[in-house]
């Protein structure tokens, strides 16, 4: 099966970026890490960061006609703002986990408000990169039911 992942806006810059929040991590290493954890279970996993709204949103479209199985998301700061990244996901139909690094309730209150908590099967917040992991190994089970 395929599984898209989706990281939002300032997760291109991971490793430099606050990284006592964030970590030391980059995307890269993230990316590849679930593409091969992915690949020695026999999955197919494509990712996309974008600081652009549309592009997210053109992507979760592309998802739902190329048969996508699973979304793992992580929407940074469109979490707090996006009505219509909320809306291209429940228009795809396509089931996902939502992820972030950092413990969003421990931070400021406007981060924790998320527009996709409540559409998603599940949210992992705080621990850091391991969040992807686990949500992967989640989705690779539900996938298989
Ligand atoms: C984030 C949390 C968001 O509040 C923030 O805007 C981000 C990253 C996280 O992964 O912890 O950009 O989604």
């Amino acid at each position: 099966s395929t599984i898209l992942v989706l990281h939002g806006p300032n997760l291109n810059i991971l490793g430099t970026r606050e990284p006592e929040v964030y970590g030391h991590e980059t995307l890269n290493d993230i990316d590849d890490r679930l593409r091969q954890q992915a690949a020695d279970q026999g999955h197919h996993l494509l990712h996309l960061q974008s600081n652009a709204e549309y592009e997210l949103i053109e992507r979760i479209h592309e998802a739902r006609a190329e048969g996508v199985d699973y979304i793992i998301i992580n929407p940074a700061a469109f979490t707090h703002t996006s009505i219509a990244l909320r809306d291209a996901m429940l228009a795809s139909g396509i089931p996902f986990i939502e992820v972030h690094l950092s413990n969003v309730h421990a931070r400021e209150s406007f981060r924790h408000h998320s527009y996709f908590s409540d559409i998603a099967d599940g949210v992992i917040c705080g621990l850091g990169s391991q969040g992807y992991d686990l949500a992967l190994q989640a989705a690779l089970q539900r996938i298989h039911r």
